[in-house]
């Protein structure tokens, strides 16, 4: 029976995955810095180009096992990724026809919008960094506060958040495609039904869930080609599991490498953005005015409400959980930036500089693993080929455009370095006040 239901799900993954344009890397043009707007207006729409397809299943690195464990295999039907796709892309969706979610999670840019706060409807601009949807399928809970736990109940919260692409409501949105001969006859082919809520929320998610992606250098080095990567991403890689400490979070397990998706399904506050806002009084503002487990009211205040930078306490109420956020996963992070949830560094070296002085002295609900670092200039170097050795192969004229714009912009720039606080001791972190 287990057996039997593996092979199903292997042969849908083969098939569905084998949409794939197959060498979707020769249009990687490369992405440069997003379009400037013009005030009050959304950005650009994206078009679906070979970027957007479903990822083949034939990936060095494509995790076969854990892939099987959570794809259920109905979800696959190609009818159904294909209608998802064409969601995806859907500006109807929103309440005035300019966005859609690949506005802000545009395949050209691995799924982000290379912006550091995502900007939606009217131009507005939400609180937070547009993650990649890249691997999200993975994900045991989505957004940085892990406020929902899957892709379908994920996609139903952009769709009428007022900065992000909002509708009035589901309904409003369904009814601006309801009438479309085409959806009709792709509803029906893929589930036998009228167009409908939950059906298309299914389908957005089973596209979604085709954007598997691995093969990068550091792939092809963990299966046994000792030259993909340089020697100096090799020492990164050695660093991140010993002196940087990064796989403290960045991985499944404390005690042994894991190179898989490079997180722990957990959160921490790691000191980012804390400083600029005053906490206490956000966490009663939130206690009085948030009703505590409603989802869109969450939503609403992570998205559009300095509330915000409390991360995870918004979804908790847990003092321990103040401005803790989910770690992300690293793959294709070189594609990605800016970084963090709230988009606030640049460059992979400012990422760096940031966990070197094990941040937060003023900040008492700091994680109790970030400590300073100690690690030299050649080091950061090395974490950071390390970090750019994780770029998918489909994005690897992007990544060598970027790792060489960013490389430019530290060598003028590096506003999170202080060597003094990184070869010092572990400050004593402060009592948390009382809420
Ligand atoms: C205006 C920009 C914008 C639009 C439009 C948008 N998103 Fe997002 N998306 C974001 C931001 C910002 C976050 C993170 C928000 C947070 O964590 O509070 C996010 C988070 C996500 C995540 C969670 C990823 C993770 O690692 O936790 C997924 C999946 C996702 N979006 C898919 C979609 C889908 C599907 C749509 C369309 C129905 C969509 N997004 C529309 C900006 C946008
Ligand atoms: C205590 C847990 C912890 C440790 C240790 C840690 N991280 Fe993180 N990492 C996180 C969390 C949580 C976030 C998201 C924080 C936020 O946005 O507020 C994050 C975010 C990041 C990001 C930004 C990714 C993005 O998509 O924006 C990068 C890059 C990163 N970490 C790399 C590293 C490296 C390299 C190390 C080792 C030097 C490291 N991390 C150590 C938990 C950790």
């Amino acid at each position: 029976m287990m057996r039997a239901t593996s092979l199903v799900i292997l042969l849908l993954l083969s098939n569905t995955f084998a949409v794939v344009a197959p060498r979707a890397q020769e249009q990687d043009a490369g992405a440069g810095a997003p379009p400037a707007l013009a005030p009050g207006q959304a950005p650009p729409l994206p078009k679906p180009g070979p970027l957007a397809q479903p990822r083949s299943s034939i990936q060095v690195g494509f995790p076969t096992v854990l892939t099987e464990y959570v794809i259920s295999p109905s979800t696959l039907r190609p009818a159904r990724v294909a209608l998802g796709q064409k969601l995806f892309f859907e500006p109807r969706l929103s309440g005035d026809g300019t966005v859609s979610c690949a506005t802000c999670h545009d395949p050209a840019r691995a799924f982000t919008d290379g912006r550091p706060l995502a900007v939606g409807i009217h131009g507005r601009v939400g609180q937070r960094n547009a993650p990649t949807v890249l691997n999200a399928l993975y994900n045991k809970t989505q957004f940085w506060d892990g406020r929902v736990d899957t892709l379908e109940q994920q996609a139903a919260l952009p769709i009428t958040n007022p900065f992000e692409m909002g509708s009035a409501s589901i309904g409003d949105a369904l009814s601006r495609i309801a009438g479309d001969k085409d959806y009709q006859a792709q509803f029906m082919q893929a589930f036998g039904r009228d167009v409908n809520e939950q059906d298309m929320l299914s389908a957005i998610a089973a596209y979604e869930r085709t954007l598997a992606s691995f093969d990068s250098p550091f792939d092809h080095f963990i299966a046994g080609d000792g030259n993909a990567i340089s020697d100096s991403a090799r020492r990164g890689w050695d660093l991140f599991n010993a002196k940087a400490r990064c796989h403290l979070c960045h991985a499944l397990t404390d005690n042994q490498p894991d190179a898989t998706l490079f997180l722990d399904s957990d959160f921490h506050n790691v000191g980012i953005g804390i400083l600029r806002h005053h906490v206490v009084p956000l966490a009663q503002q939130a206690e009085r005015e948030l009703a505590k487990g409603h989802v869109t009211g969450i939503d609403t205040a992570a998205i559009t409400s300095e509330m915000s930078v409390l991360g995870r306490f918004l979804v908790t109420r847990k003092q321990d959980d103040i401005a803790s956020f989910k770690t992300p996963g690293l793959r294709n992070v070189l594609v990605t930036g800016p970084y963090f949830h709230d988009g606030s560094m640049q460059t992979l070296w400012d990422v760096m500089d940031h966990y070197n002085k094990g941040d937060g002295i003023t900040n008492p609900w700091l994680d109790k693993d970030m400590q300073p670092l100690a690690l030299t200039e050649p080091e950061i170097d090395d974490m950071v080929a390390f970090l750019a050795s994780l770029t998918s192969a489909q994005y690897k004229v992007t990544g060598d455009q970027e790792y060489a714009r960013q490389l430019a912009l530290s060598k003028v720039n590096r506003p999170q370095r202080d060597t003094a606080r990184a070869f010092g001791p572990k400050p004593k972190q402060p009592e948390p006040p009382p809420l």
